[in-house]
């Protein structure tokens, strides 16, 4: 389970006095040489925790050495930056995004609205519209306030379908319908002009989700909703991965739209390495020969501390930090001639 891993990683931090001296909190040591910010032709980004950047020596140094950018893996999700009405916490979120100043990464703010990981103050409570309007902008205000100019693209939505394709159905799509997607979107806009500001979904490279996907993203463009960019997020297995031509596709129907895309949480589970290293190739070749890609993000540094159990093994790195297959599959084709 990710918890019992993130308590581990405390523990293991305490027990070995890391740079903190213990202390959870603090910055993160910059104890490795960083990649150079230029040294792909699109970002390639790992998912970040910053109790694990200070916990394990391996995680941090093949975060700080490999990737380009950065996406706070939970910190700056409602029941961490927000959790009682109106008083936030960004001492996470803050670590990370000087993390990312000090080490040169791009910053991919990760969700302004889902509905995973939110505060009990908002779940268990009966809403009136007006009323969770005004709370949903500002909590996305303060964030993208606060970190204006450092966050290059928010995910402003993220998993707005069921499995379906309808509508999840969310304390959001419940209590304000379908517009609250709209009404996010305008909302992140005013806050930080120059942001990307992105969808975001899961299982929604191939089937009936994707077209559900793409149907919305057309409908919140017809509506002139201030969006930039697509996030497809790829999570995958080496027997349900989405081809080449698959991704290729969704990057020039996005494209059509005259929007960016990106992959934006990438791992590959249940398969063995070169296979994993195949699919992993394909979606860093897809977003190299896209015009509109922004990068490409992996959901984790080491398999030790992915979301996944660590036997699916489905990050670039083992559970050591050691390099799989997988990560020249990943860099070579984003690497600059
Ligand atoms: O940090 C708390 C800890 O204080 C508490 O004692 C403990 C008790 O359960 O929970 C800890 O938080 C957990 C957190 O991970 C850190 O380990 C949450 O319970 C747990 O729900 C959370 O899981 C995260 C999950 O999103 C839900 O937010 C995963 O780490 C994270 O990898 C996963 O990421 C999502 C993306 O945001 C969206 N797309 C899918 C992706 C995978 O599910």
């Amino acid at each position: 389970m990710p918890a019992a891993r993130y308590l581990v990683a405390i523990l293991v931090a305490g027990a070995a006095g890391c740079g903190n001296g213990g202390d959870p909190g603090g910055a993160i040591d910059v104890d490795a040489k960083p990649v150079a910010r230029d040294a792909y032709a699109k970002p390639i980004g790992a998912a970040a925790d910053p109790g694990y950047a200070r916990a394990d020596d391996a995680y941090r140094h093949r975060l700080i050495e490999t990737f380009t950018s950065i996406t706070p893996e939970n910190a700056m999700k409602w029941a961490v930056v927000h959790p009682a009405e109106g008083r936030f916490e960004f001492d996470d979120a803050d670590a990370l995004v000087d993390f990312a100043r000090r080490t040169g990464k791009r910053v991919r703010g990760h969700p302004l609205v889902w509905d995973v990981q939110l505060p009990e103050w908002l779940t268990e409570r009966d809403w009136r519209p007006a009323q969770l309007r005004r709370v949903l902008a500002r909590h996305i205000r303060a964030l993208v306030h606060r970190y204006r100019g450092r966050v290059d693209e928010w995910d402003v939505v993220n998993e707005p379908l069921a499995d379906d394709g309808g509508f999840a159905k969310n304390v959001w799509f419940r209590t304000l319908g379908p517009a609250y997607v709209a009404y996010a979107f305008r909302v992140a806009r005013r806050a930080d002009p120059s942001a990307r500001l992105f969808i975001n979904e899961i299982d929604a490279e191939t089937g009936r989700k994707s077209l559900a996907y793409l149907r919305l993203v057309v409908e919140l463009k017809r509506r002139g909703v201030p969006i930039d960019g697509v996030g497809f997020q790829n999570h995958t297995t080496g027997k349900d991965a989405a081809g080449p031509a698959r991704l290729r596709a969704l990057f020039t129907a996005v494209g059509r739209l005259g929007l960016a895309g990106a992959i934006t949480e990438m791992d590959v589970g249940a398969t063995e390495e070169g296979r994993q290293a195949r699919v992993y190739r394909d979606a860093a070749e897809a977003c190299a020969a896209a015009a509109n890609c922004t990068g490409l993000t992996v959901w984790g540094v080491t398999d030790r501390f992915s979301w996944l159990e660590p036997q699916s093994r489905a990050l670039p790195f083992d559970e050591g930090g050691e390099p799989k297959p997988a990560l020249r599959a990943l860099v070579e084709p984003l690497r600059r001639r």
